[in-house]
């Protein structure tokens, strides 16, 4: 497969690419672009790549991508989470697919073994290594660790370079809605439900996340969808019994997409450092079921339980690799696969310690909102499709970001605007120039 050329890419010419309020069309549709995205920002800053709910015990493995990178992200048998390259150390086969438990890899070509840290265990007829420069313990033998694993609240991160901030700090402010997700579960922890809904997307990987805090897109896309949900509202005989509580809010969410444009500007949304954001939300604390209620109550007490319900956001973003819905208990992961191909995983939490109801709501949510059969998605699908095309005409060159600009508040390195500023997308493209640009 050629190899784009982003070589001819220079910093400057980058820096003409974005301005504080719009960005250049070649950004979604130049595969050179594309290219040094996967060298600069994805192989080189914090990607999500696993819950440790996932990963359990020793040799517990899934595979994922980091970029281009092969994956293998194993619970090693000190208990830690390591993320290796997915290559034999030998003569480079993929080692594992998919997920499961091994006491260690083993290469389907010629048999080699690795331990769960990366190290050669095992070569099949190991003398006729003798005399060689093979040495088990040689580092250029083993399968290659990425730098730097950590994890906050039970979500892992890897980085593929050895410097940059720390996790703590690249999260900067978001890390409250990663708080606000994990503090709902009465014991203060989650576990990650089922495998994920996934859905291939056609357009570019920024266009889906400039649209996960983009109020101003929801009466128009989803106009069909938010009347065909406000009409089964109305012929629901009492969506507040306990038996429908659940699908109606869901149900009632959908319909407040339908939020005049001038309520959603109240809202608010708000953006951090490295691209982070997330908007106020609609979820109505009222409709948690009473036993969930009583048992986040009884663990946390009253103050605390009220505290935590209070925080009402929809979208939390954390730039470039997931986004989250916490009063749903949704977690979607990016996966950019080419300039015009983004894989979009939707995984479902469970809530340890809370009732087995407040889960049927997180499924019903994720039925309606996520899935493949979402009634909503399609709307979205059908308007980044139509960008990615559009996008190609030479005769339009800039996308403007210009709703609101100038209007952001500034206080602690954080920004924050009305529901229907476009400054999560000004938020995005300043984090995006100052990725690919860095040394
Ligand atoms: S390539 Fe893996 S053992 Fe040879
Ligand atoms: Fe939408």
């Amino acid at each position: 497969m050629p190899v784009p050329d982003s070589s001819r890419i220079s910093p400057d010419a980058l820096r003409r690419l974005v301005e504080p309020n719009r960005v250049h069309r070649s950004i979604y549709v130049d595969p050179a672009i594309f290219a040094l995205e996967m060298e600069r920002i994805f192989e080189r800053t914090w990607i999500y790549v696993a819950h440790e709910s996932q990963l359990p015990k020793p040799g517990d493995y899934l595979t994922t991508q980091i970029g281009r990178q092969p994956m293998v992200i194993v619970r090693h048998d000190d208990g830690s989470i390591r993320a290796l390259y997915n290559r034999c150390g030998h003569r480079g086969a993929r080692l594992v697919g998919g997920a499961g438990n091994v006491r260690h890899f083993r290469c389907c070509y010629h048999g080699w073994t690795f331990r769960t840290d990366g190290s050669v265990l095992s070569v099949p007829l190991r003398r006729g290594y003798d005399g060689t420069a093979f040495d088990v313990a040689d580092r250029a033998f083993w399968m290659p660790s990425a730098p730097r694993v950590d994890s906050y609240r039970g979500f892992v991160f890897a980085s593929l370079a050895a410097e940059g901030p720390d996790l703590r700090s690249f999260l900067d402010g978001i890390v409250t809605s990663l708080d606000d997700i994990a503090d709902r579960a009465p014991s203060g922890r989650i576990e990650i439900a089922d495998p994920p809904f996934r859905v291939l997307q056609r357009n570019n990987w920024k266009l889906f996340l400039e649209n996960l805090n983009d109020t101003m897109h929801a009466l128009s896309v989803h106009e069909s969808a938010i009347e065909s949900a406000r009409t089964q509202l109305a012929e629901m005989s009492d969506p507040e019994t306990p038996a429908d509580s659940w699908v109606g809010e869901t149900l009632s969410t959908i319909g407040k997409n339908g939020t005049p444009q001038s309520i959603m500007d109240r809202i608010g949304v708000a953006g951090f450092p490295h691209g982070h954001s997330f908007m106020g939300g609609f979820f109505n604390p009222d409709s948690y079921e009473r036993p969930y209620v009583a048992a986040l109550e009884q663990a946390r007490g009253t103050e605390r339980m009220r505290e935590i319900l209070s925080v009402n956001r929809h979208n939390s973003i954390i730039y470039p690799s997931m986004t989250i819905q916490a009063a749903y208990h949704q977690l979607r992961v990016i996966r950019p696969l080419a300039v015009d191909r983004t894989l979009v995983e939707a995984y479902t939490f469970r809530l340890i310690g809370a009732a087995p109801e407040s889960y049927r709501r997180t499924l019903a949510y994720a039925m309606l909102m996520n899935s493949p059969s979402s009634n909503m998605m399609p709307d979205d699908l059908e308007a980044f499709e139509r960008v990615q095309h559009g996008l190609d005409v030479r005769a339009g060159e800039w996308v403007s970001f210009h709703r609101n600009d100038g209007r952001d508040t500034v206080a602690d390195g954080a920004f924050t605007g009305t529901g229907t500023s476009e400054l999560p997308m000004r938020n995005q493209a300043r984090a995006w120039l100052e990725l690919m640009t860095a040394e």
